[in-house]
């Protein structure tokens, strides 16, 4: 089987890395790709990953038998309808189903309709309205871009003027693209878990969960970032996962087969977990970044199988083994990140670490490396629990140098983990 994998952060990289431990993948392309991804196989430049009918070209001209897409914006943009026109199957939603990440609206609408736990929401076009709303009600505050803005789209803040002024972006030119809205929603109070479903339509698989930290500095502090770090396993209460597919996954499911858009791919369900229960704070139609590089180290199965399983309708007859080791990533940010990261300072030391490497922002130059991106790798460590994992991660991150080096240094800490 000869594989496209679309995308260039470690997210993708991780996919790639398991994908060719699997007997029945042969080949690996990627597009664009990235140095780390680059080992595996050959990668293709200058097709844009969202021009979908250009993907779906490219796919036959290189004969691809099977297409994994990892970031949001080709599948918000088509590229699994476009594929599927020429008749080449692709582990991902439609354009249709994956609204349940293009437009926050949208997913409020289908939780709501499902019955899936989730915080009240209101939805606003005008930046008079928002702030109307913003005025008249206490914070804090969750502050959404409608539409998809790159992980930058969300304000939480206790702060009403900057509440106000972050609504105003999300109608604006900055975040709100070509339909923008505004979404205010009430704020949900407690520890976050990200789970991932693989979802064949009628039915869904979960993985084990994974924990992610957004914010840029230790102790959840600072701006929202893309993501500095995750882990796995998370202690979770006994039956806390059945519940998840019983009361969130599988009645959206059930929404968009009804509504004749059936949801095939990975539902990455955002939670928070409250005193009144799981309740979803976002949907995701694709894989977390950084979360399933630890979600992936940890999977013993053959991930092909899974993905293409979700495209045959299949997912029911899968099991999944995992290994009992805790993996934690810390991630390696440029300089500046996340406002403005610096591109161009070079990497070293890589050859030096014994951890377990996905490149996201590095580009090769001749024989160096160097940073050109936010998120610059991911650095995993694992062992037999989590607290040997993030010491692994941490030494493994040790050697590795880049001027303007960035990182938290509580990631998977005993104080951290909620
Ligand atoms: N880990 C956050 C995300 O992938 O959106």
């Amino acid at each position: 089987m000869k594989i496209l994998l679309i995308g260039s952060g470690a997210r993708e990289h991780a996919l790639g890395w398991k994908l060719v431990q699997s007997e029945a993948v042969t080949e690996l392309v990627s597009l664009p790709g990235n140095p780390g991804l680059a080992q595996l196989g050959p990668s293709i430049e200058g097709v844009d990953p969202n021009d979908v009918g250009a993907v779906a070209a490219l796919a036959r001209v290189h004969a691809v038998d099977f297409v994994v897409v990892g970031p949001e914006a080709p599948l918000a943009a088509g590229v699994v309808d476009a594929l599927s026109d020429v008749g080449i199957p692709a582990f991902g939603p439609t354009r249709a189903a994956a609204r349940l990440e293009s437009s926050k609206s949208f997913a409020k609408e289908i939780m709501s309709r499902s019955g899936v736990p989730t915080p009240a929401a209101w939805t606003f076009e005008h930046a008079a309205d928002a702030e109307t709303h913003i005025r008249s009600h206490p914070g804090p505050y969750v502050v959404k871009a409608d539409g998809l803005a790159g992980g930058k789209g969300v304000l939480v803040t206790g702060d009403r003027d900057e509440a106000v002024a972050w609504a105003n972006k999300c109608v604006g030119e900055d975040l709100g693209g070509s339909d923008p809205r505004v979404v205010i929603e009430e704020y949900a109070a407690g520890p976050e878990l990200s789970v991932f479903a693989i979802c064949d339509g009628e039915n869904s698989l979960l993985l084990e969960p994974a924990r992610d930290y957004k914010r840029i500095g230790d102790g959840d502090t600072g701006p929202n970032t893309g993501g500095m770090g995750s882990y796995s396993p998370v202690e979770l209460p006994d039956g806390l996962l059945d519940r998840v597919q019983r009361t969130v996954i599988e009645p959206v499911l059930e929404t968009m087969r009804n509504d004749g858009d059936p949801y095939v791919g990975v539902l990455y369900a955002g939670l928070v977990l409250t005193d009144d229960g799981p309740k979803v704070i976002e949907f995701n139609c694709r894989f977390g970044d950084p979360e399933t590089q630890v979600v992936l180290a940890r999977l013993e199965s053959d991930l092909f199988d899974v993905l293409r399983a979700a495209t045959t309708g299949a997912i029911s007859d899968i099991e999944l083994t995992w290994s009992t080791d805790s993996v934690v990533n810390v991630v390696l940010a440029a300089h500046g990140y996340p406002d403005s990261p610096r591109k161009g300072d070079a990497i070293t030391g890589l050859s030096e670490t014994d951890g377990l490497i996905f490149h996201a922002g590095t580009t090769r130059e001749g024989k160096h490396l160097r940073t050109s991106g936010g998120r610059v790798m991911s650095v995993l460590g694992r062992g037999p629990d989590l607290k040997s994992a993030r010491s692994a991660a941490y030494a493994a991150a040790e050697p590795i140098s880049f001027d303007g080096r960035t990182f938290r240094t509580d990631i998977a800490a005993s104080a951290s983990i909620g």
